[in-house]
């Protein structure tokens, strides 16, 4: 069989202000199925607008996104494909703070027009177990504001993988994190990762997280480095 990516991007570009502003200029790079592949690059060189457009929240001005071969411009319902592939994890937690810790890890599962189809006692008992994994039995009912970054992310993270998905999306997550917690939070995504056969794109500053992946793409000016590193796989 020929190998199929389970990300391929062709030829991205996203610009702004007509044309100005190019936060991306014709990016191609192939992700495989179960890699852990880390986006490095100076601030504002475009990393997170092209983890946006990887994870359907923004679309491209050119170019073309492939899912296993699918193509992002003939998806009818992102949000759907979202929940069913995809989880977040970002560098400011983004977790809703009237929420509890268990309910805002059952955001993704709550159904749009067409449901994901788990039962809810099922995702009740997935999303404790997850907390469970992730050291944060005893603070189901707490709210995201009485917590630590470090208890914020992996609340996060059990948020992201609530679902299943195939893809973990993380922009900066270590960013706001000590050294400690950001160990335990990048420890945490590639045992999940290497458990549950996730594929994982991480943007990040920190060269101990990229040291950690299997790969590291450099962007610049909205283009691929070339100088980039391959590294094995773990
Ligand atoms: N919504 C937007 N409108 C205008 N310019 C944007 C927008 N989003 C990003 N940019 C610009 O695109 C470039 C890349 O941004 P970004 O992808 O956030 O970079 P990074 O994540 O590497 O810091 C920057 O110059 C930024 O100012
Ligand atoms: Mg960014």
């Amino acid at each position: 069989m020929s190998y199929v990516p389970i990300v391929r991007a062709e030829n991205l570009a996203l610009h702004f202000d007509q044309n100005k502003t190019r936060a991306l200029d014709g990016i191609n790079v192939d992700v495989g199925e179960g890699e852990f592949l880390a986006i490095v690059g100076p601030s504002g060189c475009g990393k997170s607008s092209l983890l946006n457009l990887i994870g359907l929240l923004d679309a491209p001005t050119a170019g073309e996104i492939y899912f296993r071969g699918q193509p992002y411009s003939a998806i009818r319902d992102p949000s759907l494909f979202r929940r069913k592939h995809i989880g977040f994890v970002f560098q400011s937690f983004h977790l809703i703070p009237t929420l509890s810790v268990l309910e805002n890890v059952l955001v993704p599962t709550i159904a749009g027009p067409a449901s994901i189809s788990a039962s809810r006692q099922d995702c009740m008992r997935s999303a404790r177990s997850l907390l469970s994994r992730l050291g944060l039995d005893g603070k189901l009912d707490q709210f995201p504001g009485t917590m630590s970054g470090g208890e914020r992310q992996r609340v996060a993270i059990a948020r992201a993988l609530i679902n299943n998905p195939d893809l973990i999306l993380a922009d900066e997550p270590t960013g706001s994190l000590d050294s400690s917690n950001a160990a335990q939070v990048l420890d945490l995504l590639c045992e999940f990762k290497r458990e549950k056969g996730l594929t994982v794109i991480m943007v990040t500053h920190d060269a101990d997280v990229s040291a950690r992946a299997d790969r590291a793409i450099h962007v610049r000016d909205g283009r691929l480095d070339l100088r980039e590193e391959y590294r094995e796989f773990i």
